[in-house]
């Protein structure tokens, strides 16, 4: 049985006063949610006082993106070694990182195996953009997508990975995926490549998050499928009431 987990990021969003201000809302109505994994991921800058705030609750935090070396001469970076700190979580590959800032499968494998060493939990991203979709090659991009980004990766157990299929047409323009589609695309196109890298076992004891345009109004349909095991959120995090409502509709689906 995989507990859901539903995941706010934040991306470039908040700042430190602000972040304290959005989680003191959510707090109360996240606690009460049973039975599903909450993650909030605030920029580095809030990093540390969200971790704070959270303490003793059982929700957790996650950083967005990170480098693949610990320390040294590699100015403007973040490590796997500093967000331990405050992190159990690391968001990596997104689609706006590698359409802005050209991550590579090749990047965000080495990412990924650096985040295991440090037991960061990485939420790999993968998804089609719209035209490789009209184009009929959604299976074939994304399944190529996770061969790369977790070859010679060795998460120690099926809790320490997860994946997030966002396919790049639904993030942040309200046109969502079909939940039976994505239902279908996680079972043919994602878990059996998962299986052929880390076994059948493991590929059906990780959870596959649903990432875009996921709001409160749709989560449950998504929720209710069995192959899907939570969302990633963007814009619908950045508000207390929808991302608690979100957090609330994983309650009960498994
Ligand atoms: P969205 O973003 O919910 O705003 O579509 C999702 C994401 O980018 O993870």
């Amino acid at each position: 049985m995989r507990t859901p987990l539903v995941a706010g990021n934040w991306k470039l969003n908040k700042t430190v006063i602000e972040a304290y201000k959005l989680v003191s809302e959510m707090l109360p109505g996240l606690r009460m949610v049973r039975g599903v994994e909450k993650l909030i991921c605030p920029p580095f800058t809030a990093l540390m006082a969200v971790s704070r705030l959270l303490k003793d609750t059982d929700i957790s935090v996650g950083a967005q993106n990170m480098t693949w070396e610990e320390q040294g001469a590699f100015t403007g970076e973040i490590s796997p070694l500093m967000l331990a700190e405050f992190c159990q979580y690391v968001i990596l590959g997104h689609s706006e990182r590698r359409a802005y800032y050209g991550e590579t499968d090749v990047i965000i494998n080495r990412k990924v195996r650096a985040a295991l060493a440090h037991e960061l939990r990485p939420i790999v991203c993968v998804g089609e953009t719209l035209e490789q979709n009209e184009a009929g090659i959604a299976a074939e991009v994304v399944s190529q997508q996770v061969r790369d980004c977790l070859q010679g990766a060795e998460p120690t157990s099926t809790d320490q990975l997860v994946i997030a299929y966002e396919p790049v047409w639904a993030i942040g323009t309200g046109r969502a995926a079909t939940a039976d589609g994505v239902n279908t695309f996680i079972r043919n196109a994602i878990r059996p490549v998962v299986a052929g890298l880390l076994g059948e076992g493991f590929s059906q004891g990780m959870r596959v998050l649903y990432g875009g345009s996921v709001n409160p109004g749709n989560a449950g349909e998504f929720f209710r499928e069995a192959e899907i095991d939570g969302a990633l959120v963007g814009g619908a995090s950045l508000k207390a009431k929808s991302f608690v409502d979100i957090a609330e509709a994983a309650q009960g689906v498994r």
